[in-house]
């Protein structure tokens, strides 16, 4: 795959983000061969640092996020000379842009633009207006705008409509990493392109759709966000929605950017909203106590923030696609910090047969994607129980290993969509109504969060989350999926 030679200008160079995803991720796609010579990746923020100086950290983030085996001194020091910096706080118009336009503004034709967003929210709005006022979004320039956009309605439309002042929706792009997964892209391939698949594909056939994204860290160095967000805002509105859209969606006219976010949208929208009763029986918040992870003992999530605190770190919903497709299919969501397991994987149950024939019942087909670690799909039936010498079942299950079956190695979900910017496709972004949809679904279950008018539940770190969540399935005569053993 050529790439143009780029500028990419990143906002929030020194944080987290950009240590662990960004930085690594250039300098995979460069061992790849998609990253020209000519290409400069340019970190700005307030930190008053010298190139080298920065160059330094992005040396010490390599060391820590590249994996051994393809860390390379000629290759990092190759890396390293794209690497630029300037100290600039790009929310304020009378901050060193001029040091910026300096660096990029050989205009070369051929070089492409692109701005990537990794500050506050908040900042978007300012940072695309001095880019524009100072003449730095020109052309096609590009956005990368990292979640969340907004932690509401009204806020993700503010961002949206100042960013949108300064750049066009096609040179928008919204990043939601769980799109850059290959098994959640996979979901498409998986569902147009095989039979067996697309035929069972409703609720004729399958009787709930799990949808899971587990994690066994807390929240890390990053409690002041993370209290301000919470799993909800921070996982269910991007991620898992997205993945529930890919589930859920009819099949898109092409495979155009444009008719995917179509058919991806009309998912979202097509939510059956909460109300007063079922922000209470179709939604649990939970946060961990003290407990143990393996056989390390970690505080609980108050003690970590050392104050007190109404954010969840737990979240398990139970959705409903309003459509002929899904009638009456329950679509369960969690997610959350400390759980036994780091796995996101989607589980669909299918339908029971009605067939007496057999002296033992048939159990229920289970199709199981994981989305990681391990990508792979594992897809369990019934057979015939050799053991017996009548039509006794037993169940059978097929695994299939993707990085086994296509010899390859599965790369970080960022370092696809950070090039697909370079390319301006936008096939694996947001759109901006997709983001509106999102947030209107979960407006109504916020707001009973925030006035508390349903109770915290709790779990101890380590375990699979509170017995709240467990109650609702069961009232859906359901159980979360805990053998998580692909
Ligand atoms: C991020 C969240 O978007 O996704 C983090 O802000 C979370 O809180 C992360 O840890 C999980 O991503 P992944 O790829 O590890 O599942």
């Amino acid at each position: 795959v050529t790439v143009k030679p780029f500028d990419y200008v990143i906002f929030g160079a020194t944080g987290d983000l950009t240590m662990r995803k960004l930085l690594p991720g250039f300098y995979y796609r460069m061992l790849e061969g998609q990253v020209p010579e000519e290409a400069r990746i340019i970190g700005t923020a307030r930190s008053p640092l010298t190139r080298e100086a920065y160059q330094g950290r992005a040396l010490e983030a390599l060391k820590k996020f590249v994996k051994k085996e393809d860390f390379d001194d000629a290759k990092i020091q190759r890396f390293l000379k794209l690497v630029h910096y300037v100290s600039l706080d790009g929310s304020k118009p009378e901050s060193d842009w001029n040091s910026l336009r300096a660096l990029v503004s050989e205009d070369r034709a051929d070089r492409v633009r692109v701005f990537y967003f990794a500050t506050a929210p908040n900042l978007y709005g300012a940072i695309a207006k001095n880019l524009h006022d100072k003449k730095l979004a020109v052309g096609d320039a590009r956005v990368v705008l990292e979640k969340p956009i907004g932690v509401d309605l009204a806020t993700a439309n503010d961002i949206n409509d100042s960013v949108g002042q300064y750049f066009k929706e096609e040179n928008i792009f919204r990043i939601d990493h769980y799109l850059g997964k290959e098994t959640v892209q996979g979901v498409i391939a998986l569902r147009f392109s095989n039979p067996m698949f697309e035929a069972v594909w409703s609720s004729d056939h399958i009787e709930s759709v799990q949808i899971t994204a587990a994690e066994t860290v807390g929240v890390e160095g990053r409690a002041a966000y993370y209290d301000e967000s919470g799993a909800l805002r921070d996982m269910i509105q991007n991620h898992l929605l997205q993945v529930l859209a890919l589930i859920g969606m009819e099949k898109p006219a092409s495979m155009a950017a444009d008719d995917v976010r179509d058919a991806k949208v009309a998912v979202l929208q097509g939510l059956k909203p909460f109300n007063s009763q079922t922000v209470a029986s179709h939604a649990v918040r939970g946060q961990y106590v003290a407990g143990k992870m393996g056989s390390e003992n970690v505080p609980g999530y108050l003690e970590e923030l050392g104050k007190e605190s109404q954010t969840e770190t737990y979240v398990a919903l139970c959705a409903e696609i309003d459509s002929p497709r899904w009638k009456n299919v329950p679509f369960f969501i969690r997610t959350a910090k400390r759980l036994e397991q780091k796995v996101s994987e989607v589980v669909i149950t299918f339908k029971p047969t009605e067939s007496r024939l057999f002296p033992t019942e048939a159990k229920r087909n289970v199709l199981a994607i994981r989305v990681q670690p391990d990508e792979g799909i594992s897809w369990t039936f019934n057979a015939k129980n050799p053991v017996h010498d009548d039509f006794s079942l037993g169940q059978a299950t097929m695994r299939v290993d993707f990085a086994q079956t296509f010899q390859t190695r599965y790369p970080d979900a960022y370092e696809r969509l950070m090039l697909d910017a370079v390319r301006g496709d936008p096939i694996l972004f947001i759109r901006r109504d997709e983001v509106e949809a999102a947030w209107t679904w979960l407006a109504p279950l916020m707001k009973a969060w925030a006035d508390r008018k349903t109770p915290m539940a709790h779990y101890k770190a380590g375990s699979w989350g509170p017995d709240e969540a467990r109650d609702m399935l069961k009232r859906h005569h359901a159980k979360w999926h805990e053998d998580m053993s692909l």
